[in-house]
């Protein structure tokens, strides 16, 4: 049940992926995967907590003639949540999946308008997902349920929903970057997107500079929209309408990430690690496959640090891990090749007798696997171009059980959060980075261990379950009545 003081009725959860997959398995039997990314990850936990539905697309196109629901019904257990269900035609896949959210959204509001394909014929399969999704929603949520929308794949399901004459209360959570005016003008239907997202009664986003962007936007765009800043959000009016804008960083299930680093199976394989690296600082990296995460500007500063400073010559050892990702897209397969290239040329020009300086893993670790690298690891180097938070980063510090590094982009949403205690790095200055590792490599115990100790405050304070009741909370105060504010928002926790 959902337990919020303020509501009686269950949490709707929509998100463009549920935390399942389904894969056919070698003879030819369909299986059920966990789901990976960082909203999965983030959201499994406030699920377990809350109960409620979750709803969302299983992996698997209409044309595959999957009996899912035996599947999910299976998968769903005793999680205390129901899994339901969008199925997804395999042009729907290729169009609003491929096309519009990950050409068109996704690039742009990454600040990489020129990756962008601004395919006219995207936009009305957009639509008509949405509408899908929203379908679902009406058909599994009753009155006084909360519905939550996650992320760009779904900005247009709340205005799908009042077509529907669904009245909930409908909140949404961005959980990638919102570009500044200069960017987003550039979208052919920047319009329409941003009247999608005031059908919202709340609308997160995960820093203060994504909820300013947002609201330079409307102003730039919409004049009927009035939007003013009060303090913790801001409120967009609209005619009678208040739909209230927030910033809440998203945070992860600390306590879990901190307990399972602890367990016995973690200390081994960590154990293992280092006595297969004998004297060896281990720097770990682990992305999905995306050129947003800047793995090629990563290596190349790796390259730049093998360079000018030759004391890390058979002292450093650079794991980079990379989570197969999105691999119908041409630009990913390119960057896969990219990649190997890299590490190919710097192993080429480094390696000496029992010293390979990039252990290169193109594969999901297991989570035992990633639990050790995380706890074992001196230094994690983290340095996408932009990204909406990056939660590896936080489950580093929650598994750094021995006062590793935090080297950290800029440009991550967690830097705003984390800034203070980690090495904050520039990803496009290729030297700065390298400094940075030899910095991190450098650093004296005292040192890392009061750094390591606030991260991890700062981290624990503000967990997932802090993320989920702000939310809510939230979504429950704040109306204008005669133009007069009826509540103030202060953020649990
Ligand atoms: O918010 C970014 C996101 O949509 C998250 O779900 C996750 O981190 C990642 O991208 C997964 O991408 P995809 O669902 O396209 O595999």
């Amino acid at each position: 049940m959902f337990t919020n003081k303020t509501r009686e009725g269950r949490l709707i959860t929509v998100s463009n992926r549920l935390p399942i997959m389904l894969t056919r398995a070698d003879d030819g039997e369909w299986q059920i995967e966990p789901g990976g990314g960082g909203l999965i990850t983030a959201l499994a936990p406030m699920l377990r907590d809350r109960g409620g539905v979750w709803i969302g697309w299983p992996g698997v196109v209409e044309e595959d003639q999957v009996d899912i629901e035996p599947l999910l019904a299976h998968a769903t257990g005793d999680s205390g949540y129901a899994l339901k269900p969008v199925v997804l035609t395999a042009t729907e896949h290729d169009k609003f999946y491929l096309g519009f959210s990950n050409e068109i959204i996704w690039p742009l509001f990454h600040d990489l308008q020129s990756r962008c394909n601004f395919d006219p014929t995207y936009w009305a399969t957009y639509e008509a997902v949405n509408r899908k999704f929203a379908q679902a929603v009406a058909q599994h949520s009753r009155a006084g349920d909360y519905l939550w929308v996650h992320d760009y794949h779904l900005i247009n399901v709340a205005s799908e929903l009042r077509a529907l004459g669904v009245t909930n209360e409908v909140g949404f959570f961005l959980h990638i970057p919102f570009p500044s005016p200069d960017i987003f003008l550039k979208l052919p239907w920047r319009f329409q997107i941003l009247r999608a997202l005031l059908d919202y009664d709340l609308i997160g986003f995960q820093t203060l500079r994504d909820r300013q962007n947002f609201a330079q936007c409307v102003q730039a765009l919409l004049k009927d929209v009035a939007i003013q800043d009060k303090g913790p959000v801001s409120l967009a009016q609209i005619g009678t309408r208040v739909v209230r804008v927030c910033a809440l960083p998203i945070g992860i299930d600390f306590q879990e990430f901190a307990q399972q680093a602890a367990s016995a199976a973690v200390a081994d394989a960590a154990w293992y690690i280092h006595e297969a690296l004998p004297g060896r600082t281990i720097i770990f990296s682990t992305d999905r496959l995306d050129y947003t995460k800047g793995i090629p500007e990563k290596l190349a500063a790796f390259r730049y640090a093998l360079l000018h400073y030759p004391e890390l010559h058979e002292r450093v050892t650079l794991v980079q891990a990379v989570v197969p990702s999105r691999t119908d897209i041409r630009e990913y397969a390119e960057l896969k090749a990219e990649v190997e290239r890299l590490v190919g040329e710097i192993n080429g020009q480094f390696t000496r007798a029992g010293w390979v300086p990039i252990h290169y893993i193109y594969q999901r670790l297991s989570r035992t696997e990633l639990l050790a690298y995380y706890r074992t690891s001196e230094i994690a180097l983290i340095t996408p171009l932009k990204d909406g938070m990056n939660l590896v980063a936080k489950e580093y510090c929650a598994c750094s059980l021995e006062d590793g590094v935090l080297i950290l982009s800029e440009f991550a949403g967690a830097a705003a959060q984390l800034q203070r205690d980690a090495l904050l790095v520039n990803p496009y200055d290729v030297a700065g980075v390298a400094a940075a590792i030899y910095r991190a490599w450098t650093m004296g115990r005292e040192e890392r261990r009061a750094r390591m100790r606030n991260l991890r405050r700062a981290i624990r304070e503000r967990d997932i379950f802090w993320w989920v009741d702000s939310f809510l909370h939230a979504g429950a105060t704040y109306s204008l009545n005669n133009g007069t504010l009826l509540e103030k928002f202060v953020p649990h926790g």
